[in-house]
C-alpha cells in the first residue's frame, strides 16, 4: 500500500517547489534540507550560527549530488531582523520554520535571549510569510508546552501551565499562529517535536541534548550525569519522522491546518534504560564503555514524564511508519563514532 508520505514524495519530485528552511545550519534543519534536495527541492537557507555550524551544511553537500546542491541558496542572518526574514521568504512556496534558541536550563540561566529569537523572530517570520502569501507555514513548536500536565500520554488538546522560559516561547508561538489565522487567515501548522535525536545533533556545550551528550561522553570515557533518579521518562523520536512530518504537515490538505500535532512515537525510555540502551548499541558497532553513571539533583523546569498520542498525526496528516528508539540509534550511533573520532584526530 502507498501512504501518503510516499505520494508527497513522488508529487514533489514531479513539481518541485521552493522551501524556506530557517535554522538550516543546526540539527533538525539541515536534517530537513538534506532530504528536501535529495527530492529535487530548491532550499533557501537562514542562520546566524548562534547553535548551528557551517559544518553541517558541508555535510550536506557531501551528501548530495553536485547538481542538488546547486539549488541550495543559503542566507547568513538573524530572524530577529525583519527585513532579513523578508528577503528569505521572497519566491517561497513553502516555509519550514526551525530557527530558535532550544534547551530549557539556557532558557532558565538567560530568559531573554530565548524570548527575543523564539518569540520574536518568530512574529517576523509570521509577518514576512503572511505578507510573502507563502502556501504554508510549518513551525517547530515543542512538547514543553505541555508542562506540567499529568495526563499520559500527551493529547494535544490538554496542556498544562510551562514549566520553563522555553516553554512559553513555544506556547507563545501556538497562541501567535492561531492569531494570524483568526486575524489574518494565514494558516500554519505547529508541530510540537518531543526529544529528537539523529545525525548531526550536537554533542557540545553546556545545552546539549541528552542523547548526543551521553553517546559523546561514553565513547571518550568521559562521566555520564543523570539529572535526578534516572526514572525520568521521555518519548525519543529519531529524525526521518521529524522530516516526515514537516513534509506531510507543508502538504496537508485544508482541513488539517490550523492545527497542532505530536511528532513523537508513543513510546516512553526512562533515562536509566535509555544509558543501558546507548552503552549497547555502542558495543553493537564496537565501542566497549565501562562508564556508569552519576546521579545529580533534579534541574529546574524539567518534565517529570512525556509520552505522546500520536493518534491526531495519524488521523489528519497520515503520519505513517515510525521509526523506534532502537532503530534510530542503530542508525545514528556510526555517525556519532565518526564524528568524535575525526574531531579526537584533529585536536591530537
Ligand atoms: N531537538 C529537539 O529535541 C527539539 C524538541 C522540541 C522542539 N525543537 C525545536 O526544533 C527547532 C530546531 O531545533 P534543533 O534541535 O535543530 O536545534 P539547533 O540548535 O541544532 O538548531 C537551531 C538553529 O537555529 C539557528 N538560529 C538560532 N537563532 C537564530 C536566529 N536568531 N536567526 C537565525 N537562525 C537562528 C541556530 O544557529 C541553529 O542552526 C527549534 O525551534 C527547537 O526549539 C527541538
Amino acid at each position: 500500500m502507498t501512504d501518503r508520505y510516499d505520494l508527497i514524495r513522488h508529487q514533489l519530485r514531479q513539481q518541485p517547489q521552493t522551501w524556506l528552511v530557517t535554522g538550516v545550519a543546526g540539527f533538525i534543519g539541515s536534517n530537513l534540507l538534506e532530504a528536501l534536495l535529495k527530492l529535487g527541492q530548491k532550499v533557501v537557507g537562514l542562520d546566524n550560527f548562534s547553535t548551528g555550524h557551517r559544518r553541517n551544511l558541508d555535510e550536506v553537500q557531501r551528501s548530495v549530488e553536485p547538481a542538488q546542491w546547486a539549488r541550495f541558496e543559503f542566507i547568513e542572518g538573524d530572524i530577529r531582523n525583519l527585513d532579513t526574514c523578508r528577503a528569505a521568504v521572497k519566491g517561497v512556496d513553502r516555509v519550514l520554520h526551525e530557527a530558535a534558541l532550544g534547551s530549557v536550563p539556557r532558557s532558565v540561566a538567560d530568559p531573554i535571549a530565548t524570548h527575543d529569537v523564539n518569540i520574536s523572530g518568530f512574529l517576523n517570520m509570521l509577518v514576512a510569510s503572511r505578507d510573502a502569501e507563502v502556501k504554508s507555514f510549518t513551525y517547530a513548536a515543542s512538547s514543553s508546552t505541555y508542562g506540567d500536565h499529568p495526563g499520559l500520554p500527551k493529547v494535544e488538546e490538554r496542556i498544562g501551565s510551562p514549566l520553563s522560559p522555553y516553554a512559553v516561547t513555544k506556547y507563545v508561538n501556538e497562541l501567535y499562529a492561531g492569531v494570524f489565522a483568526r486575524t489574518y487567515g494565514f494558516s500554519t501548522i505547529g508541530l510540537r517535536y518531543f526529544n529528537v535525536f539523529g545525525k548531526r545533533q550536537d554533542p557540545d556545550g553546556a545545552y546539549a541534548a541528552v542523547i548526543p551528550k551521553w553517546t559523546a561522553a561514553l565513547i571518550q570515557n568521559k562521566d555520564v550525569l543523570i539529572h535526578g533518579d534516572g526514572e525520568t521518562s521521555r518519548d525519543f523520536c529519531f529524525i526521518d519522522n521529524v522530516v516526515q512530518m514537516n513534509l506531510l504537515a507543508a502538504m496537508a490538505e485544508d482541513n488539517a491546518r490550523n492545527e497542532v500535532y505530536n511528532v513523537a512515537v508513543g513510546d516512553r525510555t526512562t533515562l536509566n534504560q535509555l544509558f543501558e540502551r546507548l552503552v549497547s548499541t555502542l558495543a553493537e558497532n564496537g565501542v566497549n564503555s565501562d562508564v556508569r553513571p552519576v546521579y545529580t539533583p533534579t534541574r529546574a523546569g524539567d518534565v517529570r514524564h512525556s509520552q505522546a498520542n500520536v493518534d491526531k498525526a495519524e488521523r489528519l496528516l497520515g503520519y505513517g511508519q515510525k521509526i523506534a528508539l532502537g532503530e534510530g540509534l542503530r542508525q545514528a550511533m556510526p555517525w556519532y563514532i565518526r564524528f568524535i573520532a575525526e574531531r579526537s584526530a584533529l585536536n591530537a
